[in-house]
């Protein structure tokens, strides 16, 4: 069992109504907000309106980049800094996905780069010591950004995305307000919740560390809790119990606590970002249709437990089977829950997209370091090879 330091330092305002407390929270920064947001959900759904009503009443003068695009874009990342540049903004609001919430936490830091490509600063090339605050109001359970430090940016010119972890970059205060994801497609929901379980899957649950069972255990009682509220919030996105409970399970499953002393690479997402770069497809889904296959290709006896213990804890799979059958049952029932309960199309040819770019996306998943090391060990013929499963 590895040693850790944890500390999360968001704060969180959970729940209905708490809105009234934004101007507040954003005013102790500064007068000066950067609002950020989407395509115009927001304000189709009421909440650019209740936003800006509260930003008012604290006095704040409000600054806006709209159209932050889901695999949010180095030059809009870029066209929001010199924003924060040219007015001195003090505090960054983001109102929207994982998609906002990531380009402000990259807008965050270009604000304090002396150069304009934020590009520079995801690739390493250039580092900034500071960034400006962040606040977020959620408006889709999915990511965990509203309350981890990290963020992923595309350049769709180089067909690249790729994490970034600007220095202190966890909001400062983020809005967790289950009614302002109602209005998420029951697609975007299905996606969502595909994302929080492959958070806890590479983070943590498939992975060689000995790692202390009171985090397996938490992990599987927050998958259970995806695995029983997704189908509710996708066929009733008006269910507050069923939204209240995927929006903080997402959160919680990326901000530290579950993967507290555990190192490895994130397999499916590393490969995930590679369908995203080069297609365009909603996250989610591509780790959707990525995770049972990753976990067929990787299936042998050594792998085969930890399998085997997800279906039965989390998916309901009989005990009594043994190892393989055990384990190949959990497979199949993680596949019926994404493809049939939440209705996830799985293959990759449903997206459009043939094998033309596998080996080099199969290349870049396994980085400089030529490999991606957790649960196995895979090489870009591996990952290849997982691809074409997906087809
Ligand atoms: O753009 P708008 O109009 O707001 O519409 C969005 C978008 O089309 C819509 N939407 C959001 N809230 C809504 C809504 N529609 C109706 N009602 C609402 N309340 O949903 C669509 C998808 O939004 P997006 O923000 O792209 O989704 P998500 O939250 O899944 O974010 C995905 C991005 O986050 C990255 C992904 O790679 C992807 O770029 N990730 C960020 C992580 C992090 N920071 O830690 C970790 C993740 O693994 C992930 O990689
Ligand atoms: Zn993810």
């Amino acid at each position: 069992m590895n040693s850790f330091i944890f500390a999360n330092p968001t704060k969180v305002y959970f729940g209905k109504d708490q809105l009234v407390h934004l101007g507040e929270e954003v005013s102790r920064f500064g007068k000066k907000v950067l609002l950020a947001y989407g395509g115009g959900s927001i304000k189709r759904i009421g909440l650019y309106d209740k936003v800006t009503a509260e930003l008012a009443k604290a006095g704040m003068t409000v600054f806006e980049l709209a159209g932050v695009e889901p695999n949010p874009h180095h030059t809009t990342v870029n066209n929001g800094a010199e924003i924060c540049k040219r007015e001195g903004i003090d505090v960054v609001l983001a109102v929207g996905g994982g998609s906002t919430i990531d380009a402000c936490k990259a807008i965050a830091a270009t604000a304090r780069y002396e150069g304009t490509d934020s590009w520079d600063l995801v690739t390493g090339k250039a580092s900034v010591k500071k960034t400006l605050p962040i606040v977020t109001v959620l408006t889709l359970a999915a990511t965990g950004s509203e309350m981890d430090g990290g963020c992923v940016i595309s350049n769709v010119e180089k067909n690249e995305k790729l994490g970034y972890f600007p220095p202190n970059a966890y909001p400062r205060v983020s809005f967790l307000d289950p009614t302002n994801t109602f209005t998420v497609s029951p697609y975007q929901t299905a996606s969502g919740s595909a994302d929080i379980m492959s958070h806890i899957f590479d983070m943590a649950y498939f992975g060689n560390s000995d790692e202390m069972d009171m985090l397996r255990r938490i992990q599987e009682e927050v998958l259970s809790t995806v695995v029983k509220f997704a189908p509710v919030a996708v066929k009733d996105g008006s269910n507050y119990e069923a939204r209240a409970n995927l929006m903080w399970a997402a959160s919680w499953a990326l901000n530290g606590f579950l993967y507290d002393g555990i190192v490895q690479d994130v397999v499916c997402h590393q490969m995930e970002h590679e369908l995203s770069a080069f297609y365009d497809i909603t996250h989610g889904h591509g780790l959707a249709i990525l995770t049972p296959r990753w976990l067929a290709y990787v299936l042998n006896e050594e792998t085969a437990p930890i399998i085997k213990r997800f279906g039965e804890r989390v998916m309901g799979v009989d005990p009594t089977l043994g190892l393989m059958d055990g384990a190949k049952a959990s497979i199949a029932a993680l596949e019926k829950f994404l493809f049939e309960t939440l209705g996830l199309k799985s293959r990759l040819s449903d997206l459009g997209i043939d094998d033309k770019n596998f080996a080099a996306m199969a290349k870049k998943a396994c980085g400089a370091k030529g490999k991606i090391e957790s649960f196995t060990t895979l090489t870009p013929a591996d990952i290849e090879a997982i691809f074409r499963m997906c087809l």
